[in-house]
């Protein structure tokens, strides 16, 4: 079998909860990080979005994942990479639970919810821990997990027998013993944007595995909080079309330069369903030998 062409890259400036450019089942499989409510580094961005307070927060990560549900076909897959928030509110020091909010949340749109991740970083700092020190009670549990919530749109996908792009997308038994455990704790935290800038960026590992995990080969895969491209990179060195939307003018900015430095030219419509036209033609990287991890259905 001849390798796929990798795949196209159309990148949006805009807004989240308005993919009014992304036609409805479009997309196979979203990979996303949003800002996390009540973490300092996304006030500002939550207050230009008119969201200070932390419900009008979780309004605005809700709005996101309805048009994911809209721009999904059936059988297609959200990831949503989210952390908790520790912070003082009104009443005290406490947990603002994001991921307990979005489960909640992508359910309520109609998502089904499935066995989600823990990604728990390994941590340069083992013993930092917040509260009373070494007397009870009032010492806190570290929070070193972050979520990968995972949530499915409607029945199973369905492929014909022998499908080529399914077939070319197989994955090892190494591999899917380790990406399917529920804990990852083999990825670190991405390094942060240079001069001081974070970006809140997730590691290639994380994207590389779920686009892997989820998708097909000329499917074409969906970041609506883009942010440095991670997903979109990822998707198209496995063969998968990419598009990626992000709301900051710098950092969209940032994300054309870097699609250009890869060789790649961002598309100005749609990708297509399958077989899209390469930019920067390179085949996907080759896949280890696969092992007798096939998947069953
Ligand atoms: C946590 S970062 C995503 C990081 C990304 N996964 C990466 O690896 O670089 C969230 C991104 O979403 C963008 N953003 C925030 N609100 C948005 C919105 N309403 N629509 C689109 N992008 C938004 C932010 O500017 C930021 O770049």
């Amino acid at each position: 079998m001849s390798a796929p062409p990798t795949g196209a890259l159309w990148l949006i400036r805009g807004d989240a909860r308005r993919l009014d450019a992304v036609p409805d089942s479009s997309v196979q499989l979203v990979v996303t990080s949003p800002p996390y409510p009540m973490i300092p580094q996304w006030d500002r961005l939550f207050r230009a979005l008119d969201a200070a307070e932390y419900p009008a927060m979780l309004e605005v990560l809700a709005g996101a994942w309805r048009e994911c549900f809209r721009v999904l076909s059936p059988g297609g897959i959200l990831a949503v990479n989210i952390g908790d928030a520790l912070r003082t509110g009104d009443d005290g020091f406490r947990l603002w639970p994001n991921h307990a909010e979005t489960l909640l949340a992508a359910t309520q749109i109609g998502f089904t919810p499935l066995p989600y991740l823990l990604w728990k970083k390994p941590t340069n700092r083992p013993n930092a821990f917040l509260g009373s020190g070494f007397l009870p009670p009032n010492a806190y549990v570290t929070l070193d997990c972050e979520y990968i919530l995972l949530f499915r749109k409607g029945p199973l996908r369905r492929f014909a027998p022998h499908d080529p792009a399914r077939l070319a997308s197989r994955f090892g038994r190494a591999e899917r013993d380790r990406w399917f455990s529920q804990v990852w704790s083999d990825v670190r935290g991405a390094r942060q944007g240079s001069e001081g800038r974070r970006t809140g960026a997730f590691p290639d590992a994380v994207a590389e595995r779920l686009v892997r995990m989820f998708s097909v080969v000329g499917d074409t895969v969906l970041d609506p909080f883009a942010g440095t491209g991670t997903t979109l990179w990822a998707a198209v060195r496995w063969g998968r079309n990419a598009v990626g939307v992000e709301w900051d003018p710098v950092t969209y900015r940032a994300l054309r330069s870097q699609a250009r430095g890869r060789g790649l030219r961002p598309a100005a419509r749609p990708p297509a369903r399958s077989g899209a036209v390469a930019t920067g033609a390179r085949s996907p990287p080759r896949r280890r030998r696969a092992g007798s991890g096939a998947p069953s259905r």
